[in-house]
């Protein structure tokens, strides 16, 4: 891995290359958030390093303050047993309380908008039954065509149960022939035609494949103005970049914590409900013990007693060992500030994208949109030479110490996440694809 970052000192290369290169070093000697990658463990490479880590798109890294976390949260069990859901130096309820308040602020939303349950599929899924209610004509639902497999069975399923036929049902948007991309007029344009049949549009926040940050306030306002809702999967969103959720008037929306939140493989997944949907009688809600208000579910009341706010979709009580790494995890988010980080992001995944177009662009092409306020971190590229090309570099790329992430059949996608990643991670990274190029030619 050193030889990798000193190749470019050795080479013979284009002088503009080797001043881009060079500024990784002043970029990291500038960065009010260098400090924060000293709270992660990294993945130790074979040769005892750690690796260069990009895959924060499908699984954070593990913050050295949740093991802390996590042991707390066993001596408790294991000293105070049951006392402690109600009392004790911070009960257990107050733990879930302060998890909802954490994740609000992280995504733009009123504390009473959030509850942290479940994990993804499974709130999506407990969601679309309170929000996709098919009635007569109006019973489409519109994503995305190249949706993430998870979010195109749950809503194919919703629409057997309802006994509706996913073939004539559902609308999946694919990009102009030729184009990766979705355009939000796209959208716009099949609500003019056809709004009057659709129910729900659920859309990614970024898309997991293409990185495309989509236009939630817009969407929203097409979905609304054809009589649709709106709801939309951030599990690719939520921690990578800052949303205004409450603001954006999107009715739901459901993430995990598992992706730029750092909360442990599988760990509980966050939901958004708009207040303006709390107090409607006529929504419904699949009920447990959990959706009664905290004041009386130990009275065990016969009729339920709704919780208030996006709780009252709450079924079951929580698992605080898979809270307790999420709790750690977000304390560390919260205090870098999603503003700070999105600030860094900005640059770090501009500086990737720069040296990407000038060094490899005859090997790789962006898919990602160039714009920055149409992305989060990542960047999906495609790999000219195809999927065998691509496999390998993405295979010698990870015998190096370099963890990217490969998809069929040619994309890679590399996500230099602010909270841990340097710029030399990306310079590094860039100089060791150009060194495997060079060997395959
Ligand atoms: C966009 C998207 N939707 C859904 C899922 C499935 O998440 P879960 O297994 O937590 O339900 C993932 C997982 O990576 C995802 O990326």
């Amino acid at each position: 891995m050193l030889e990798d970052a000193r190749v470019y000192r050795h080479k013979p290369m284009n002088e503009q290359h080797q001043m881009l290169l060079a500024q990784a070093a002043l970029y990291d000697q500038a960065d009010p958030l260098a400090g924060y990658r000293d709270k992660f463990h990294f993945p130790v490479h074979t040769d005892g390093n750690p690796m260069r880590y990009f895959c924060g798109h499908s699984l954070g890294l593990q913050p050295k303050q949740v093991a802390q976390h996590v042991d707390l949260a066993m001596d408790i069990w294991r000293y105070q047993g049951f006392d402690r859901q109600f009392e004790g130096g911070k009960p257990w309820l107050k733990y879930m309380q302060d998890l909802n308040s954490s994740m609000a602020s992280l995504v733009g939303a009123e504390a009473a908008e959030i509850t942290v349950m479940n994990a993804l599929t499974v709130n999506l899924h407990l969601l679309l039954a309170s929000f996709f209610r098919p009635q007569g004509k109006r019973c489409k639902i519109v994503i995305e065509k190249g949706a993430f497999p998870s979010d195109r069975y749950a809503v194919i399923s919703q629409l057997r149960w309802h006994g509706l036929d996913p073939e004539q049902h559902l609308i999946e948007i694919a990009p102009p022939d030729g184009q990766r991309l979705i355009d939000e007029s796209q959208l716009e344009h099949l609500l003019e035609q056809q709004g009057h049949e659709v129910a729900l549009v659920m859309f990614p926040g970024v898309q997991f494949l293409t990185g495309q940050f989509f236009d939630l306030p817009r969407i929203t306002r097409a979905a609304h103005k054809a009589g649709a809702l709106a709801g939309f999967d951030l599990a690719h969103a939520a921690g990578n970049l800052p949303m205004q959720l409450h603001d954006s008037g999107t009715d739901f929306a459901a993430w995990c914590g598992y992706k730029y939140m750092n909360g442990s493989p599988g760990t509980l997944g966050g939901c958004f409900i708009h207040a303006r949907h709390h107090n409607n009688p006529d929504l419904v809600k699949l009920a447990g013990w959990w959706a009664n208000a905290p004041a009386t579910r130990f009275d065990m009341p016969v009729d339920i007693d709704w919780a208030g706010g996006a709780d009252a979709w709450q079924i079951s009580n929580p698992p605080l060992m898979t809270a307790a790494p999420l709790i750690a995890a977000l304390a560390i988010h919260n205090d870098a500030g999603m503003d700070a980080l999105r600030t860094k992001s900005l640059a770090l995944t501009g500086y990737l994208e720069q040296l990407l177009n000038s060094m490899l662009s005859d090997h790789l092409e962006i898919i990602t949109p160039p714009e920055p306020e149409r992305r989060g971190c990542q960047l999906s590229v495609r790999v000219k030479a195809g999927t065998e090309a691509g496999e390998q570099l993405f295979q010698q790329l990870r015998a190096k110490g370099y963890a990217c992430d490969w998809r069929r059949p040619d994309v890679m996608r590399i996500a230099p996440v602010p909270l841990y990643n340097t710029f030399a991670d990306v310079r590094d990274l860039v100089v060791c694809m150009q060194t495997i190029f060079k060997q395959q030619a």
